[in-house]
């Protein structure tokens, strides 16, 4: 017994002497208090219930991979957002060079694109813009203003300003009681021709978008002439047929036709049928030649029915070839 008490204290030394010299390693399953404190000491204990916190508190190893994957995802996210921004360059670059890309960019992706950041339409951005830049009750400051934000900001479909010198003009030169315009849009050209029009004449626009029908309405009414203007709102070929039982219109004097191209010789052709066009009547059509209305030149000009002048131009705020058609009817 006592050869073996001296054997047990022998070897109870030793073993502290082993603690005292050598650092705790990974394998220790349980280490001295008398250890230096390793890293896997320091780790503050996550969730205690869990098997997998308590393997990633004493195992470095394993957090280190955890670490590396995060780190891998990362840069392969960091990647991805690179490649797709220098796409997108790629892409707005392409557009600006090409010229079929040029409009696209101007006349849809552009103002697409604006719509997604800010959260408002193009159409409440140019109104914002009237109310903050133009004079309320002077419809020139108000056909300023939008044609400055469409020609220095971004493009929108009103007749513009290069345009609507031939629209004033034949408006001026047909001095007419009631004028029937389809598509409204912002309102731009029914406030262009109500300041030509003489005392007590009027003009009813039709527009099938609520959203445009109220910015028209807002803009009109901002530069003081909404008793001159009535929005009428539906799809035109409905509003047409209205117009002599639900708005007591016997005929038009002056027609501007300003909606989706494919619309303008149906609209014509039944305005026709229904008796709304007298003996010189003169309808104003834009963008005859971009985007085009070829099915509608083509029956007004080959019609005996229509005297056509045609007067070049450019597409609004754009340097792209465009023009409008004066076609009177002659009965
Ligand atoms: C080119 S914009 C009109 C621009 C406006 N005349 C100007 O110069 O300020 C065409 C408008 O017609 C509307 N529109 C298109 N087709 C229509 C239809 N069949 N009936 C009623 N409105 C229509 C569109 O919603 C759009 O607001």
């Amino acid at each position: 017994m006592c050869v073996l008490g001296a054997e047990w204290s022998n070897l109870t030394r030793l073993a502290q002497a082993h603690n005292q010299l050598t650092p705790p390693s990974r394998e220790t399953p349980f280490p001295l208090r008398s250890q230096k404190p390793c890293l896997t000491h320091l780790v503050p204990r996550a969730n205690h219930n869990t098997g997998t916190s308590k393997d990633l508190q004493y195992e470095p190893s394993k957090r280190a991979s955890v670490l590396k994957s995060f780190l891998m995802e990362f840069y392969t996210a960091l990647l991805a957002a690179g490649l797709a921004g220098l796409v997108l360059l790629a892409v707005v670059a392409l557009l600006l060079h090409h010229r079929g890309a040029y409009l696209m960019w101007h006349i849809y992706l552009q103002g697409y694109m604006k719509s997604l950041f800010s959260g408002r339409s193009k159409e409440q951005r140019i109104l914002d813009f009237v109310l903050k830049h133009a004079v309320p009750g002077d419809p020139t400051s108000v056909l300023n203003a939008i044609d400055k934000y469409c020609s220095q900001q971004e493009w929108a479909m009103n007749v513009g300003d290069e345009k609507g010198l031939i629209l004033d003009r034949a408006l001026q030169e047909a001095s007419p009681s009631l004028v029937l315009e389809l598509g409204t849009y912002c309102g731009y050209s029914a406030l262009r021709m109500a300041r030509l029009l003489k005392q007590g004449a009027q003009i009813l626009t039709v527009e099938f978008n609520r959203d445009n029908a109220g910015i028209a309405r807002q803009i009109l009414e901002f530069a003081g002439v909404k008793d001159k203007v009535q929005i009428l709102e539906g799809p035109s070929e409905e509003v047409i047929q209205q117009l002599q039982k639900k708005h007591e219109v016997d005929t038009v004097d002056f027609i501007f036709i300003d909606h989706w191209k494919d619309r303008y010789l149906p609209d014509t052709k039944l305005m026709e049928e229904l008796g709304l066009l007298r003996k010189g009547t003169v309808i104003v059509a834009d963008n005859v030649i971009f985007p085009g209305a070829p099915d509608f030149l083509q029956y007004v000009r080959g019609s005996p029915k229509y005297d056509c002048t045609f007067y070049p131009s450019r597409l609004e705020y754009l340097d792209v070839e465009d023009g409008v058609e004066k076609a009177v009817y002659k009965g």
